[in-house]
């Protein structure tokens, strides 16, 4: 007896470490003890359909009975369901009867909506639905759904904080890393239909037959999943690759070798999704470098893709000295007159906000002011200016809030113009920078895999919102126990926030460390180009802050629709959390809360702080419910990040002090 004993906790043991919670298997883990102890039937065969019975059939409670088709069956379709509005990529899932014997239905239009159904089962089932509820129907509202991944060829990432990239280009061909798989897996869990393999710095060698091979092998393994392929296209690989003396894209030799191109790489990979570009930014090259616009460019591009169903989305991330006076206004500058002049297959990528991925910017003023193109949205779920890794922001409401913004033209808002219903387009995206790397939770935290779950989950449906998605992302890592989810919820809600509190608050943005862009430095003012500096963001002195965005300052606000831009007009009507984005405000205005912009501000630093301090308080209090490996990374991590907001509050009172020679309110404890 005894020794089955000791035989009996030592499976447990064994068991345990073949699960070893090091977040490798990110939400999807809800696996049953008994696999396949479930009637999984597939009418139709193919791969994809095959994938998605693997999948039940890993998760499925015992004596489930789950058929996966196509409406294109027969006796699918006999049964008359909705499957118009399904459109390619929707699913249903319903219980009926076929061939005289009850089942749960998981369909779709295609495979794909088949294989995103029986995700959308296992997410209700992982979350305390069951089987006998599973009434489900849901489409995508956006059509592609992109990751852009910032990798480089040798295998570092442009703003990564998750380790090397996933593509390993050197054993590439001979050798596909399972993790591939389960990449493809992940993405499709969420909706991810699309991604972008090489960093929009593009390097021409991506372009050349070598790499065209190795990209070609990752969309051998993504194609079932529903993941096409793109590349980042250089805007000047016809000089370095091909020899020719310009790049000029109304130069017929130009637009000849990009056709070439083009018929290459879909020799190699026939579903390749299409280029995307970054021109004329940051040292870029693109068609301006030859008087060319970027509609120039784009359409040339385009026209060679098109034979072949491809698109090109071309990124409205520009900006160069034209306009050293506000870098705000470059995008919309350049691209607003472009609008009407872009091919059919071509999307305008948009940044969320007219900076650059700050902890919070107001929306892009070009969301609604391009009717005639499609615009497609740019998050970055990497978290450049939100602490890399280590800080715990969940972004779920930083995309809600773009997303839900008001564009001032009737009822649009920013996700209407994303998913087309404003103007009816077809061809809409949503795309995210990937958080992505060889660690092996992924995306550096357990936390930062939320970030990914949550773009996925918003490119489906720019209209859901935060805090359910958290809640249910919760629940499938961490399991239903809602002492941990609620924890885990509540920490994530106010996260972000307290990110902007203690980096930036009332619309300060752009207050980094010059190039690694990692902690404080407001009080950097001596970089090469104007806008590098955070001072030339702050604008701070003696008597006031903020960068005054009116008519008696750079105009940014002319840039959105007059509803907007009048409220925008006047600090009384601007919202607080975007004061000092828009106005250069005294330190001594009164503020609604009764206190001076001054007291507040400090107030807010140390709310930043405060709401750290609590996340640990929190998380402690759940040490003996989550496993020992994630508990402890996070645990660490957040003391970190609480001993950082403090510097980044400390650091920027100080300076704020240094300026305006006030002293800190009474009310907040001195800095430590
Ligand atoms: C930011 C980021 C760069 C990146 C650029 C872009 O400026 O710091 O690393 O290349 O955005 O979006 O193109």
């Amino acid at each position: 007896r005894a020794g089955s004993k000791i035989l009996g906790a030592l499976a447990l043991l064994l068991a345990g470490a073949a699960h070893a919670e090091d977040g490798y298997r990110l939400w999807l883990r809800a696996a049953v003890a008994t696999p396949a102890a479930a009637t999984i039937t597939l009418r139709g065969d193919t791969r994809t359909l095959a994938l998605a019975r693997h999948e039940l059939a890993a998760s499925l409670p015992a004596g489930a009975n789950v058929t996966l088709a196509t409406s294109a069956d027969p006796a699918v379709a006999a049964l008359k369901l909705p499957f118009a509005p399904l459109g390619d990529e929707g699913y249903l899932i319903r219980p009926v009867t076929l061939n005289g014997q009850p089942t749960v239905l998981v369909a779709g239009n295609s495979d794909r909506g088949a294989l995103y159904g029986a995700f959308a089962l296992l997410r209700h089932l992982a979350t305390g639905g069951t089987l006998a509820t599973a009434t489900l129907t849901s489409a995508p509202k956006v059509k592609l759904r992109v990751l852009n991944h910032w990798d480089n060829l040798d295998e570092t990432v442009e703003r990564g904080y998750a380790g090397d990239s996933l593509w390993d280009w050197w054993t590439l061909l001979d050798r596909i890393d399972p993790r591939y798989t389960d990449y493809a897996r992940a993405n499709a869990s969420i909706g991810i239909n699309g991604t972008v393999l090489n960093n929009v710095n593009a390097k021409a060698d991506s372009l050349t037959p070598r790499y065209i091979a190795k990209a070609a092998a990752l969309a051998d393994v993504f194609r079932p999943w529903g993941i096409k392929v793109y590349l980042s296209a250089r805007f000047s690989a016809p000089i370095e690759l091909g020899g020719l003396k310009t790049a000029d894209p109304r130069d017929r030799q130009v637009a000849a070798w990009w056709k070439a191109k083009a018929d290459e790489i879909y020799r190699a990979i026939p579903d390749f999704g299409g280029f995307l570009v970054k021109a004329n930014s940051e040292g870029q090259p693109g068609p301006r470098d030859y008087g060319a616009s970027h509609a120039d460019g784009a359409n040339m591009l385009a026209a060679a893709v098109k034979p072949h169903g491809g698109i090109v989305m071309w990124r409205a991330f520009v900006y160069a000295d034209t306009d050293p006076s506000d870098r705000a206004k470059q995008a919309y500058t350049e691209f607003k007159p472009l609008d009407g002049t872009f091919a059919d297959n071509v999307l305008v990528q948009v940044k969320n906000g007219a900076i650059d991925f700050q902890p919070r910017e107001p929306f892009h003023p070009l969301f609604g002011a391009m009717p005639k193109t499609p615009l497609m949205m740019e998050f970055q779920i990497t978290k450049e200016y939100l602490g890399f890794a280590t800080h715990l922001a969940y972004l779920g409401p930083l995309f809600q809030e773009t997303l839900a913004s008001a564009t001032g033209r009737g009822k649009e808002t920013v996700a209407t113009v994303v998913d087309g219903s404003s103007e009816g387009h077809r061809l809409t995206g949503m795309a995210g920078v990937a958080n992505i790397g060889r660690d092996r939770d992924w995306s550096g935290s357990t936390f930062n895999q939320a970030n990914w779950y949550v773009f996925g989950r918003m490119a489906w449906d720019p209209t859901l919102t935060a805090e359910p998605i958290a809640r249910e992302w919760a629940q499938q890592t961490f399991g239903t126990d809602a002492r941990v989810v609620d924890t885990a919820v509540t920490m994530m809600m106010g996260s972000r926030e307290a990110v902007v509190d203690y980096t930036g608050p009332l619309g300060l943005a752009h207050l980094m460390a010059t190039g690694h862009h990692y902690g404080p430095g407001p009080w950097v003012d001596d970089l090469k180009r104007p806008e590098w500096n955070p001072a030339y963001y702050h604008k701070a002195d003696r008597q006031g802050i903020g960068f005054d965005r009116t008519k008696s300052g750079s105009d940014a606000i002319a840039q959105y629709a007059s509803p907007i831009a009048k409220r925008l007009a006047d600090p009384g009507t601007t919202p607080e959390r975007e004061l000092l984005w828009f106005h250069h405000v005294a330190w001594d205005r009164k503020m609604p809360s009764g206190r001076t912009l001054w007291e507040d501000l400090v107030a807010h630093y140390d709310r930043g702080v405060a709401y750290v301090g609590n996340m640990r308080s929190q998380w402690d209090g759940v040490r003996t419910l989550v496993d020992t490996e994630r508990w402890q990374k996070t645990a660490t991590y957040l003391a970190v990040q609480e001993r950082e907001a403090r510097w980044w509050r400390d650091a920027s009172l100080t300076y704020w002090m240094s300026l305006n020679g006030r002293p800190l309110p009474a009310s907040v404890a001195a800095p430590e």
